[in-house]
């Protein structure tokens, strides 16, 4: 794997400052980025600040030892406070009991002191692939496991062309992109295109939904991060998803749901990329692109006063409209092929055919709950009709096509009978789809109260990730 040494941040910890100074030097010169501190208490307070992709720490220390070192790193990353550099411990050459316990300890690799450059550099280098896979590795889980899609840009419409021109023409500029449009028209999906396009693809892409915490300080703090007792509860040091964010794409969703008070600790963030954690003075400084999505007309929350001005010329540089579905009908017939593909082979089921007239019949549909709600009954329609095809009579049965739904409560009883339980299930997902999972909205279109709404997603156990309150 190709590595670039000059992004990599070591933390040298060595109290004899004469080798401190040549490592420091020979480190340099090899194109890593060096920070020397000259004990264990030193180099914890610095870990804490800032992000170091390796750390050398020799055994013996005034004060607390390397080892001692080795457990601390153990328990705050175990307490989420931070995530584990490698440690890679200096020792003399007899010395090597202390550099085996070291390994026990969670050591990475140990050096001894008598190793030339050459050779410390290539242990370094080994260590810095490894853990780069690991975290790649990880990050990679963690971006596939939270947004369970197929992350293709689907469409025929000339719209879907320009946007793909435009990806392409902005990816690797780090130019803040502001995403509207209606649910479901797969903004998310413009968002991590954008990422994934980028020069940042190999960094983390950070997803906070400004939506899911209500309580602003809760996300502030989920942004920015906390001291230790910085507001009751704040029981460790959290590192904000801004950190989390550093040497890759921040993506800040629902973004018009924000409260003032979070507006304006955003619009300090967003003009200098600098914040501090609450509950702390010093500033941190990120490398990370800022891209925004929400489904309001954020010019209109301006007007009406709920969003501030200056905050929306900061994140309106180079906005990208999304259109809603009914206003690019080619994209259907795609879209609904690409998701009949796709859900045949997650369920593993033979894929369902469209016949024309069925996609004219989609085409035509409203779809007011865009993308999302096509992509959700074909979903229904691959797993009902695999191996077979869907034709008018098909989607009649999944409450599209014709006069079929039971609008005003006048439904009709068909005459092969109906599953009621699917039938209700089936309403309460499509209102839930049409309102972006707002459930108080959703229980509005039902005609049920909210704790009636409540009763049923608990009942057909339904979930959405917007509902999930981040740790
Ligand atoms: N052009 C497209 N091609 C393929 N899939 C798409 C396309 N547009 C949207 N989707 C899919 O539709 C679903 C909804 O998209 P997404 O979550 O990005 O919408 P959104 O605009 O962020 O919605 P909301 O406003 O509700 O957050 C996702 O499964 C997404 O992958
Ligand atoms: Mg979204």
């Amino acid at each position: 794997m190709e590595t670039n040494d000059a992004m990599h941040r070591v933390l040298i910890v060595e109290d004899d400052r004469d080798y401190a100074t040549r490592l420091s030097r020979n480190l340099s010169a090899s194109g890593f980025t060096v920070t020397a501190t000259e004990d264990a208490e030193t180099a914890l307070g610095k870990l804490a600040e800032e992000r170091f992709d390796i750390v050398l720490t020799d055994i013996r220390l005034p004060g607390l030892s390397g080892l001692d070192l080795l457990d601390r790193v153990a328990e705050q990353v175990n307490a989420g406070e931070i995530e584990a550099p490698p440690v890679v411990v200096l020792t003399s050459i007899n010395s090597v009991d202390t550099a085996v316990e070291a390994m026990r300890k969670g050591a990475a690799d140990y050096l001894t002191k008598e190793a030339t450059r050459d050779e410390i550099v290539l242990r370094l280098r080994n260590i810095l692939d490894r853990a780069e896979l690991a975290s790649e590795n990880k990050m990679l889980r963690r971006t596939l496991g939270r947004y369970e899609e197929f992350e293709e840009i689907v469409g025929a419409s000339a719209w879907i062309k320009t946007l793909k021109d435009q990806i392409r023409q902005i990816a690797a500029s780090d130019v803040a992109v502001l995403i509207q449009g209606p649910t479901g028209v797969g903004k998310e999906l413009v968002a991590r295109a954008l990422h994934k396009a980028s020069n940042r693809a190999r960094g983390a892409f950070v997803e906070v939904n400004c939506a899911a915490l209500p309580d602003e300080n809760m996300f502030l703090s989920e942004l920015f991060g906390h001291e230790r007792g910085a507001f009751t509860g704040a029981l460790a040091r959290k590192r904000g998803q801004f950190e989390l964010a550093d040497g890759g794409t921040l993506f800040l969703d629902e973004i018009g749901e924000l409260g003032p008070q979070a507006q304006a600790r955003l619009l300090r963030a967003v003009e200098t990329l600098q914040f501090n954690r609450l509950g702390s003075e010093r500033p941190i400084r990120v490398n990370c692109r800022l891209l925004f999505a929400t489904n309001k007309v954020l010019g209109e929350e301006v007007k009406a006063g709920r969003f501030r001005e200056d905050l929306y010329y900061r994140i309106n540089i180079y906005p990208i409209e999304v259109p809603p579905l009914r206003a690019r009908p080619e994209d259907v017939p795609p879209l609904a092929r690409f998701f009949g593909a796709r859900f045949a082979d997650k369920h593993h089921l033979a894929p369902a055919e469209f016949a024309p007239e069925a996609l004219d019949t989609l085409r035509a549909n409203p779809w007011p709950g865009n993308v999302r709600e096509l992509r959700n009954v074909i979903e229904r329609l691959a797993i009902r009709f695999a191996g077979r095809m869907v034709d008018e009579a098909a989607l009649r049965e999944v409450g599209l096509a014709g006069s079929a739904g039971p609008a005003g409560g006048a439904a009709v009883l068909p005459e092969g009978g109906i599953d009621l339980e699917e039938v209700e299930r089936s309403l309460v997902v499509q209102a839930l789809e049409r309102t972006g999972w707002n459930q108080r909205q959703a229980s509005a279109l039902l005609g049920i109260s909210v704790d009636r709404m409540n009763a049923r997603v608990k009942k057909f156990n339904l979930t959405h990730p917007s509902w999930r309150v981040h740790r």
